[in-house]
C-alpha cells in the first residue's frame, strides 16, 4: 500500500473529470444520494483530455485517482467518458491491486450501455463523444457484447469540449459546430432514435443538440443513469457504503484557477460554490 494513503477511515466519494463536464454527473448523484459526502476534482488545467493519447489520459487519470485516494476516498467515479474509455480498465486491473485492492474506481460507459434496451425502439444508436472515446471503440465493444442486434454509429466532436470549457455554449459558433456534427452523424444513419451524449461535457450543450435533432430522437445524457447505477452499487456493496461518509457535503478541487471554476460550478450547481486550486 502506498504510504500517502490514509488508514481505512471512511471518506467522501470521489468524482473526477478532466474539467467542468463531471459536474453534470455530480449534480445528479447529489440529487439521488444527497446524504453522502463528495469530493469533486476537475483537471481543468489539462483539459481537454479527448484529443490526448491513450498513455497521457491514463497517466493523468491515475494521478487524479491517487490524489483522491490520498484525500481519503475509497470509491472514485470517473465522471469522464474519455478516462473511462482509456484508463479505467488498466487502473482496475493493474494499478488497484498494488495501490489498495479494497478501493474501487467506477466509470460511466457500462451503466450507460446497460440501459439502452429500455430506451431505443428501433435499435439504431448514435454516439457523440471526444475523439479519444470514439477512437477507443469502447461503446461499440460494450454495446456489441450486451446488445449484439443494435446498430451503432459514433461520431467524434472535437470542438464541443473546448466550447464548454471556454463557456461558449450559447454562441452562434457553438450552434454551427453542433449542427454540423449532428448532420454528419445523421447522414451515416438517418434512423438513429437514441443519441448517447458520450461525453459528460455535452449536457451543457443539450438545448442546442436537441434543437439540431429531428423530433422524437431520445437524447441520453448520463447523469441520472450513473446516479442510479451508483445507488445500486452501494446497495449491493454495503461494505463500500460503510466506507463512504455521511454528511451531505460537497467539496470542489480544480487544477486551474479556483475563482473561474467556482463561478462556473456555482452557476451549474445552482448555489454558491467555493473551489480550491490543487496540484496533482
Ligand atoms: N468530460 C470528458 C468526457 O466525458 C472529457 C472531455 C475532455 O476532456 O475532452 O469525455
Amino acid at each position: 500500500m502506498f504510504p500517502e494513503l490514509l488508514p481505512a477511515v471512511p471518506g467522501p466519494i470521489g468524482v473526477f473529470d478532466s474539467g467542468f463536464g463531471g459536474l453534470t454527473i455530480l449534480r445528479d448523484i447529489c440529487r439521488r444520494l444527497p446524504d453522502y459526502d463528495y469530493l469533486f476534482l476537475g483537471d481543468n488545467a489539462r483539459a481537454p483530455y479527448g484529443t490526448r493519447s491513450f498513455d497521457v489520459v491514463y497517466r493523468f487519470t491515475l494521478q487524479a485517482v491517487r490524489y483522491l485516494f490520498a484525500q481519503g476516498c475509497h470509491l472514485v467515479i470517473l465522471a469522464c467518458n474519455t478516462a473511462s474509455a482509456k484508463a479505467l480498465r488498466t487502473i482496475q486491473q493493474c494499478d488497484l491491486p498494488a495501490i489498495d485492492p479494497s478501493r474501487r474506481v467506477l466509470g460511466v460507459i457500462r451503466p450507460t450501455v446497460e440501459i439502452l434496451s429500455e430506451r431505443t425502439r428501433n435499435g439504431h444508436i448514435g454516439i457523440v463523444g471526444t475523439p479519444g472515446t470514439v477512437a477507443s471503440r469502447s461503446y461499440d465493444i460494450e454495446i456489441g457484447k450486451m446488445h449484439p442486434d443494435m446498430r451503432v454509429t459514433a461520431h467524434a466532436c472535437p470542438m464541443w469540449v473546448p466550447l464548454v470549457e471556454n463557456r461558449e455554449t450559447t454562441t452562434p459558433g457553438a450552434r454551427y459546430f453542433v449542427e454540423r456534427d449532428i448532420r454528419v452523424l445523421l447522414d451515416v444513419d438517418p434512423d438513429i432514435d437514441t443519441l448517447i451524449l458520450g461525453c459528460t461535457h455535452y449536457p451543457l450543450l443539450s438545448d442546442m443538440i436537441r434543437a439540431a435533432l429531428p423530433a422524437g430522437v431520445d437524447v441520453l445524457s448520463q447523469g441520472r443513469v450513473v446516479a442510479d447505477s451508483l445507488a445500486d452499487y452501494l446497495r449491493r456493496h454495503p461494505d463500500m457504503a460503510a466506507r463512504c461518509t455521511i454528511g451531505g457535503t460537497v467539496r470542489y478541487l480544480t487544477t486551474e484557477n479556483a475563482d473561474r471554476f467556482s463561478e462556473m460550478a456555482s452557476m451549474f450547481m445552482g448555489h454558491p460554490v467555493q473551489a480550491v486550486q490543487v496540484e496533482l
